[in-house]
């Protein structure tokens, strides 16, 4: 018995010892901190043995758990606080349609609260999947529907891939893909578009993406078009291309496709009946101006979707969700204008932003985010010294140290502030 303790502490303290101290101690924070109320004596030695109830939960953890080490020690960033206090009107990192939704999913809440909220959602939302369908002009039975598009860009690694796999990612892009893939501990390999080339997505890109892709007989080749950062997009012939070539599966991430494509003419949805290679996932969080409802979903042939919808927890999206994405699916002529007016707003930042000097822009975002950095400064702290917050991309994948913030473009007003701060920035600062 007392043999067995030793053995089993040794083998705690190695695994201790395996993970970095700050690692450690942020365990030790989360997991040994909390007080236990226990008949097992807990005294100045209890350390020392495993009848200590503490030091055996944390043998459980670090032994028995090799997700549970493999989130502590794998790429996987803790949860950052976003910065709080600033006035909603100079916040530029924010990402969504600052039109919001349409007026009609606004006059359709009071009767949509009618609804009787002590029964389940539907496991399967047929209405709002048939909604969905007939908008894209596909088969129901290939659409899945998420807690937002963040919920199916978790599930498809955890459904499609093994430990090991490889996976061919672009950047920069939006975290939470290459996040997902680590997760599923696969090998993801990026294929950077760079400031050089502008972070053009052309035939180029896509050659090297295909070249990556079959170098490394990737499982998941995953492109995400407009693109989060840089709001650059693929050409659907690009994407058909690469699709007919690439060894498994191609997903394609279009959540904010409707504010350059409202009709979704140039979408990869339109080759999910032919390609059954092809995900395609897309959100109600971006111009349809719901991100709050956390609605998203994904199109694929029926089999993989089937795939998909065994995996997803019961009931995740609450039933008001899925009725206000429905009444947003009975506006659809909202997105041309949620279009037309982002067009004008961009256009208009650009225009001015240009004039500036020691300011650039990276990439031509045909969507409602873009990045931006100050020649000789940094330009998030600079900005952020005049009231404005941005999203500092200086430490993301693909962009590091390049200096670029990104900026969401906003109603004319909110777009005025963001300029009188750029101008100061650009006509006041010396190099520091
Ligand atoms: C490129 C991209 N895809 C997906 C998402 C996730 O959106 P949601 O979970 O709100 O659908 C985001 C959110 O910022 C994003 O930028």
């Amino acid at each position: 018995m007392i043999f067995g303790q030793v053995i089993l502490f040794r083998r705690l303290t190695t695994a201790k010892r395996k993970l970095h101290l700050h690692q450690y101690r942020r365990i030790r924070h989360r997991v040994i901190k909390p007080r236990w109320s226990t008949s097992t004596a807990w005294n100045k030695d209890a350390g020392k043995s495993l009848r200590n109830p503490r030091l055996f939960l944390a043998y459980k953890i670090f032994m028995t758990n090799s997700f549970y080490n493999h989130t502590m020690q794998a790429n996987i960033p803790s949860y950052v606080p976003q910065i709080q206090g600033f006035h909603s009107r100079a916040d530029f990192s924010t990402l969504t349609n600052v039109f919001g939704p349409s007026p009609l999913v606004r006059k359709a809440l009071p009767s949509l609260l009618k609804d009787p909220m002590n029964l389940y959602p539907m496991r399967n939302p047929v209405r709002l999947k048939e909604k969905i369908a007939s908008w894209l002009t596909i088969d129901p039975s290939m659409i899945t529907v998420g807690n937002g598009s963040d919920e199916l860009i978790a599930i498809i690694p955890q459904v499609l891939l093994e430990p090991g796999d490889h996976c061919v990612v672009q950047t920069p892009t939006f975290f939470r893909i290459i996040e997902s893939l680590h997760r599923m501990k696969g090998e993801v390999l990026t294929v950077p578009a760079t400031d050089e080339t502008n972070f053009v997505l052309g035939q180029r890109y896509i050659e090297s993406v295909f070249a990556a892709s079959k170098r490394t007989n990737a499982r998941i080749t995953w492109l995400c078009s407009p693109n989060n950062p840089t709001g650059e997009t693929i050409e659907l012939d690009h994407i058909t291309w690469l699709s007919r070539r690439v060894p498994g599966l191609l997903v394609v991430d279009e959540a904010y496709q409707e504010f350059f494509d409202p009709k979704n003419n140039l979408s990869a949805t339109r080759l999910v009946d032919k390609h059954d290679n092809i995900i395609v996932t897309k959100t109600f969080s971006k111009a349809f101006g719901l991100a709050g409802i956390r609605v998203g979903f994904a199109i694929s042939s029926p089999h993989l979707i089937d795939a998909l919808e065994r995996w997803r927890l019961n009931f995740a999206i609450s039933s008001l969700s899925l009725r206000i994405a429905e009444a947003a699916l009975d506006d659809i002529s909202f997105l041309q204008k949620v279009h037309e007016r982002m067009d004008t707003e961009r256009t208009f930042l650009f225009t001015n932003i240009d004039k500036l000097p020691q300011l650039k822009r990276g990439g031509h975002s045909k969507t409602n985010v873009f990045i931006l950095k100050h020649t000789n400064g940094n330009l998030f702290d600079l900005l952020l010294k005049r009231g404005i917050v941005t999203a500092d991309f200086n430490e993301m994948n693909g962009l590091e140290h390049l200096g670029f913030v990104r900026i969401t473009v906003k109603t004319r007003s909110e777009n005025e502030i963001l300029l009188q701060a750029l101008r100061k920035t650009a006509n006041g600062h010396k190099k520091f």
